[in-house]
């Protein structure tokens, strides 16, 4: 069968899915194509730390009720090192900016339940298998769904479909470099049915290894621990994950971390991988599609709504003025916001993960950098206005 919109989204995850209210706000025609079920998007755990730009954009479109109801504001955090913590004020040091804790899955739940009750499409269990005729006014998404083939032809197809998606290889090779960095560890995540012991995050380098500290609710944490690469689930029961999470939290001994039941564990593999250009012809691509941060630092979702407050805009004053300039500029506007966070969270990655020899040279120079938090208000200021998201770059 073959069908027709304005824009044709591949994914509906983050990205995807504020495009998609972004541009039925416009009154823009779209369709949203996502080859897993509804009920898999909204239970798949991921992020959960949301900048102030992700939650202001969340206000404008009217889809932020239940975050502001649950969502937790954080307005400082803590950084922690051989068992010296330091805390970042965010209200000192940036003028009154602050973070919102809240799961991706319920970011989620929200945004496909707002598309769907304002009449944006959202076909689920729609595989998007080709990206044709990119170069044309008219190019067209092959998908299948229920085991048929469908074309949905469109004036712009928007590639949210994440790392593993299609479309940035439906892009032409020659029209990006890849930049590609893999790490020498991983993050063990849980979540479980436990007070968290903190209010706000704690990020730990102890030399065992990176520890983080985050929640989701004042019932249940979210806690990561920094493992092998290759390390498996089946090494790691929940008495000792507990017990390594004690360890590696205990600053000078105080700190008791709660144990609670542990109802979901997985590890997932660190990398930053970018490309420096998101578009070819009228094929545009966001999100995780285009970019991955390490999570240090929980970069990769607000990257990823970023992404789309500048592409929506640049589609709406193309359809409404015929002007080209925004859309022409889209890349080169994202990269420096996505660069900024490629750096950050880089460098948040290496102070506080293990990757030298206690006492080596290496280490004294993580030491020197985490001591120079604590001295220099410049330093300070720096993380937190990283960390909290910068307002415009
Ligand atoms: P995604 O959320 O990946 O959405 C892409 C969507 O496209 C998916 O729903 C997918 O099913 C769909 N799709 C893919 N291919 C097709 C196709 N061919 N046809 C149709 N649909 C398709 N970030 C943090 O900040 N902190 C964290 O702790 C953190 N943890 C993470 C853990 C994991 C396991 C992963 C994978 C990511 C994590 N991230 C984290 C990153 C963050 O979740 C992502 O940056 C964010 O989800 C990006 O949103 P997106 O919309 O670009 O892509
Ligand atoms: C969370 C994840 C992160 O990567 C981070 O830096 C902070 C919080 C989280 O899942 O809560």
């Amino acid at each position: 069968m073959k069908i027709s919109t304005r824009i044709g989204i591949v994914g509906a995850g983050p990205a995807g899915l504020t495009l998609g209210l972004l541009l039925q706000r416009a009154g823009i025609d779209c369709i949203i194509l996502e080859h897993r079920s509804r009920e898999y998007v909204e239970n798949r755990t991921r992020a959960g730390l949301l900048e102030q730009n992700t939650v202001d954009l969340f206000n404008e479109l009217n889809v932020s009720g239940r975050l502001q109801r649950e969502g937790l504001q954080h307005h400082g955090v803590n950084l922690s090192f051989d068992g010296m913590r330091i805390r970042i004020p965010f209200d000192e040091l940036t003028g009154g900016r602050c973070i919102t804790i809240y799961g991706q899955q319920e970011v989620i739940k929200d945004l496909v339940k707002a598309n769907l009750e304002r009449g944006v499409p959202v076909y689920f269990e729609a595989d998007a298998t080709r990206i044709e005729d990119i170069g044309t006014n008219s190019p067209k998404i092959v998908y299948t769904q229920n085991n048929e083939t469908h074309v949905l032809e469109c004036d712009f197809v928007v590639g949210c479909d994440g790392y593993h998606g299609i479309s940035r290889s439906s892009m032409p090779k020659d029209s990006y470099s890849e930049f590609v960095k893999e790490y020498p560890f991983s993050w063990l995540g849980i979540l479980a049915n436990a007070t968290p012991a903190t209010d706000e995050l704690i990020y730990a380098y102890h030399e065992r290894g990176f520890a983080l500290h985050s929640l989701r609710s004042n019932k249940v944490s979210r806690l990561y621990l920094q493992v092998e690469n290759n390390e498996k689930l089946e090494n790691w029961s929940d008495e000792r994950i507990w017990d390594e999470l004690q360890i590696r939290l205990s600053d000078s001994g105080n700190f008791r971390v709660n144990r609670g039941e542990i109802f979901e564990k997985a590890i997932t593999p660190m990398r930053s991988f970018m490309i420096d250009n998101m578009q070819h012809g009228r094929l545009f691509i966001a999100g995780d599609a285009a970019h991955i941060v390490p999570p240090t630092g929980g970069k990769g979702l607000n990257l990823a709504v970023a992404d789309i407050r500048l592409l929506a805009e640049a589609m709406v004053t193309w359809f409404r003025k015929g002007n080209n300039d925004l859309l022409g500029s889209y890349s080169q506007d994202c990269l420096r916001r996505i660069w900024r966070a490629q750096d950050f969270s880089n460098f948040m990655t290496y102070l506080f993960h293990k990757q030298a020899p206690h006492g080596s040279f290496e280490y004294y120079l993580q030491r020197s950098r985490f001591n120079y938090i604590g001295q220099s208000k410049a330093q300070a200021t720096t993380i937190a206005e990283n960390y909290v998201g910068l307002k415009d770059i």
